[in-house]
């Protein structure tokens, strides 16, 4: 009596939701559209894009830009820029204070390539300070980045990107952490310090006392991955492992932001399909409690490069770009997943 019950809800999981969720467009970001930046919470009001591509006459330029959205009163604002131009920035928001440890830097030969130099960002000063840098052999951009107690945590990412159809892309397995307590970069153990497969592009964040990394890519837009691989902060000792829910829709490029348990993740670059100008609108969210993924509404801007942040049930998506490569936009909009 209970089979066709057992159908209906194992059919839900594979099922996309497409009524579950929804998109509201918001203030688009003043000055410049913006793609390859990174998104962080600063407090439960304001979160801030810094860094990235935009647009030229000619293609686009890495920028030093930083502005600060007002979530309750849907305004921008302009801080004081970084301190070098990046795209791809390392960033992540501790204490109120936001961490930029690495990124990509644009090269008089047009490759762009990792630094190693890292700052902090005090908002009282409205100044950036510089830090240790990470060490050289480690300068990369496109990393997973995961906050735990004090420690931000870097995985994978890239060391090269020529932005050219065909370009190389060195995509690295490396882990660092860096102690933003002593302004430090940490010693991890061997079991930690490379993941067991090279990513960039991916989607993360730390569930309870684990750092995800999620889908991803390897060497070039085309070569997306679907699983999930983690390693719990407080046992390093443990390493690297891979869990067993799959991505539904493996992609590279997207953005990820996590409420609760829960690890959503929106869009990405590297789509197949014919008329998807390369780029997916998929939303798909890992809950890290069941190791499961379930399918949500899709995106109503489809959109790579960008990042998210999430605070009180809403997922804020700024900028990104709307086709394959280059196409930078000045698009913010916000996913409320419902239940
Ligand atoms: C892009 O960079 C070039 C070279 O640095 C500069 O001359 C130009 O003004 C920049 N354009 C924009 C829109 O920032
Ligand atoms: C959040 O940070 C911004 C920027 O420093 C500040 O203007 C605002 O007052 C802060 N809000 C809260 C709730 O702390």
């Amino acid at each position: 009596m209970k089979l066709p019950l057992l159908i209906s809800s194992a059919l839900s999981l594979s099922l996309p939701r497409a009524d579950v969720g929804t998109w509201s467009t918001l203030a688009p970001i003043p000055l410049f559209p913006r793609q390859e930046h990174s998104t962080v919470l600063l407090n439960s009001s304001s979160f801030a894009i810094v860094g990235g591509v935009i647009p030229t006459e000619t293609g686009v330029n890495t920028t030093a830009l930083v502005q600060l959205y007002n979530i309750p009163s849907n305004t921008w604002t302009t801080l004081a820029p970084l301190p070098v131009a990046l795209n791809h920035p390392n960033a992540a928001a501790v204490d109120g204070k936001i961490y930029v440890l690495g990124g990509l830097a644009a090269a008089s030969d047009g490759a762009w390539r990792g630094t190693p130099q890292s700052w902090v960002y005090d908002p009282k000063a409205n100044k950036w300070s510089a830090l240790e840098p990470m060490p050289a052999s480690e300068a990369r951009g496109s990393a997973a980045v995961g906050v735990y107690n004090e420690l931000i945590f870097l995985a994978g990412g890239m060391s090269v990107l020529e932005p050219v159809a065909g370009g190389k892309q060195e995509t690295v397995n490396t882990v660092s952490a860096f102690d933003t307590e002593l302004g430090k970069w940490v010693t991890l153990p061997e079991t930690a310090k490379r993941m067991p497969e090279a990513r960039d592009h991916a989607g993360a964040a730390v569930v309870d006392t684990k750092l995800y990394v999620l889908g991803g890519r390897d060497h070039g837009q085309a070569n997306v991955k679907g699983s999930v691989l983690a390693i719990s902060l407080g046992r390093l000792d443990v390493g690297w492992r891979t869990v067993k829910g799959v991505m539904p829709t493996p992609r590279g490029g997207v953005a990820s932001a996590k409420l609760g348990r829960k690890v959503y993740t929106l869009g990405g670059e590297g789509n197949l399909v014919e008329g998807s100008k390369g780029v997916f609108n998929q939303v798909e969210v890992y809950d890290a409690a069941k190791d499961t993924w379930e399918v949500l509404a899709p995106m109503k801007v489809p959109r790579h490069g960008t990042s998210a942040v999430a605070v009180d049930g809403k997922i804020f998506v700024p900028g990104g770009s709307v086709s394959q490569g280059a196409g930078p936009v000045d698009v913010l909009d916000v996913f409320v997943p419902g239940s």
